[in-house]
């Protein structure tokens, strides 16, 4: 299988499609369902094995232009046509302008239990990375909107019930304001219901109120507040 749904299990992440790109060595992510929670969507054949994706797909990641890494991961372009990828000419990777094999999606990323994830993506509105660690018991997603750049939006932190207490939504939610740092933000902003344990757990960490919205409150703070 070339590409797969990566939360079948949570309804909230249903549409979310993901394969293995060859050049970044990461998972990208598209979004396939009639009503999909991000806002776009991609037309797909239905065929795992031999996938096409259509429009093309663009994955950025803010790194500050001083900063060396191996692969430049900055800019993924790519067309997914018949279980190839196709990449485009302004990828900034090794593979600018190649078409390869889409390689299987890897088995073994599910039952790796200490590895965190990042799936980096850029969508019609904005940007996100869903961050998902321990083989998906804990996951968490930072957006930025093109309009609001300087606030990172978390949302969906969730670890799956038999898991809490063991220091994985901690964990992810550290993990989750350095994301939003490396996308650019200065400042973190997430909703929680008013007066619950997880808006008395947010506040541990440093996150204040700053406006409510019917039932939830609106918490933020600075990065480096936060840190
Ligand atoms: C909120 C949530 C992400 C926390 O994840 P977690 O992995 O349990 O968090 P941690 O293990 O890092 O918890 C840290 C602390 O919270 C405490 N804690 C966790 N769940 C608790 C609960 N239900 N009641 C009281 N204390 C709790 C832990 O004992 C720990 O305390 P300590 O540091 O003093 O020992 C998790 O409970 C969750 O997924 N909840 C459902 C989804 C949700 O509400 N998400 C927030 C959306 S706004
Ligand atoms: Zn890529």
């Amino acid at each position: 299988m070339k590409i797969k749904k990566l939360f079948p299990e949570r309804p909230e992440y249903s549409d979310m499609l993901g394969f293995k790109c060859p050049a970044c060595g990461e998972t990208h992510v598209v979004s396939v369902g009639p009503k999909s929670y991000w806002n776009i969507r991609w037309q797909f054949n239905g065929d795992y094995e031999k996938p096409t994706i259509n429009p093309s797909v663009l994955v950025t990641v803010d790194i500050p232009a001083d900063v060396k890494i191996e692969p430049n991961i900055r800019r993924c372009h790519s067309f997914i046509r018949d279980g190839r990828i196709q990449f485009l000419a302004d990828c900034t990777h090794h593979l600018a302008g190649q078409t390869v094999e889409l390689p299987d999606y890897p088995e073994e990323e599910d039952g790796d239990e200490n590895n965190i994830i990042f799936h980096r993506n850029t969508w019609n509105w904005g940007r996100s990375t869903i961050i998902v660690a321990h083989g998906g018991l804990a996951v968490v997603t930072v957006s930025i909107e093109d309009e609001t750049p300087r606030v990172a939006w978390v949302s969906g932190l969730s670890v799956i019930g038999s898991s809490r207490k063991k220091g994985y939504g901690t964990e992810l939610l550290k993990a989750a304001i350095s994301e939003a740092e490396r996308m650019g933000a200065s400042e973190v902003e997430l909703a929680a219901e008013q007066n619950t344990f997880p808006e008395r757990w947010y506040r541990r960490f440093g996150f204040e109120e700053r406006r409510f919205d019917e039932k939830l409150v609106i918490l933020g703070n600075e990065i480096k507040k936060l840190k």
